[in-house]
């Protein structure tokens, strides 16, 4: 579904990706570990057309998006949660879902308000609390369920698991496992190795912006000498 071959990314003058390559089969949860600093949002961002690759090649469903902007990303079926959640704080829970419902021409099994409030029942609870007004854990379902809105077939979820307290980690994972058993497909990068590892089908490590391992899941837990040398764990 996403293939991700050889991407050269910059910021300025500053190399950042060397020559990033992978790739996401549909049905599947594919996480990007890697220390802080790694490059694991430039990745994203690569992917999404915020920074686009100076080299290399992003496809999606085998053609050629490399530096599509991300509303037309979006408009392809691509969603992205940035690690900083962009939720409209003046704006109401429901409101900042409708401001990212697409409005194409409405098929059943499609995501609305009231389906993002199946998988969230704390958005249908707060719908009328202004986004500001949410704990850091129910502005990020806030974002992810803005990003349903645009009913992508992938979704970029960028360190999702970041401040959130363990109680809250383990219902994103479930939530998360949700949306696969829907069909959609995840890419998420995280710091936080068990829980990625707990929810992930395959496995991706980033560092130094160079991808130095990929495996599945059960390889990678096999795999002392990997996940303590990159990974800490
Ligand atoms: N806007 C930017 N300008 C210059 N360098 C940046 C910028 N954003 C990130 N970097 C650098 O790019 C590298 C990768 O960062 P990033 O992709 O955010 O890593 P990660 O998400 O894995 O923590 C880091 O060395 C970081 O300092
Ligand atoms: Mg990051």
């Amino acid at each position: 579904m996403l293939e991700v071959q050889g991407i050269h990314t910059f910021y300025g003058l500053s190399h950042i990706l060397f020559g990033v390559s992978l790739q996401v089969n549909p049905g599947e949860v594919v996480c990007l570990l890697g220390r802080n600093g790694a490059g694991k949002t430039t990745t994203m961002r690569s992917i999404i057309g915020l920074t686009a690759p100076a080299r290399g090649r992003i496809l999606f469903r085998d053609e050629d998006v490399t530096g599509q902007p991300p509303y037309r990303l979006a408009r392809r079926g691509i969603g992205y949660v940035p690690d900083d959640r962009r939720i409209f704080a003046d704006l109401t829970v429901a409101e900042n879902l409708e401001i990212a419902e697409r409005s194409t021409n409405k098929e059943s099994g499609r995501w609305d308000k009231e389906r993002v409030s199946e998988l969230f029942p704390v958005l249908g609870e707060k719908r009328s609390r202004k986004g500001g007004h949410l704990s850091g854990g129910e502005q990020k379902m806030l974002a992810i369920g803005r990003a349903l809105m645009g009913n992508p077939d992938l979704i970029l979820l960028d360190e999702p698991m970041e401040g959130l307290a363990p109680l809250m980690v383990r219902s994103l994972e479930e939530q998360i496992l949700r949306l696969k058993a829907t069909g959609l497909t995840v890419l998420l990068s995280e710091q936080n190795v068990v829980s990625a590892m707990r929810i992930s089908d395959r496995s991706y490590i980033i560092d130094n912006g160079q991808i130095c391992y990929h495996g599945t899941v059960k390889e990678l837990q096999a795999n002392e000498e990997v996940r303590k040398k990159y990974l800490q764990v």
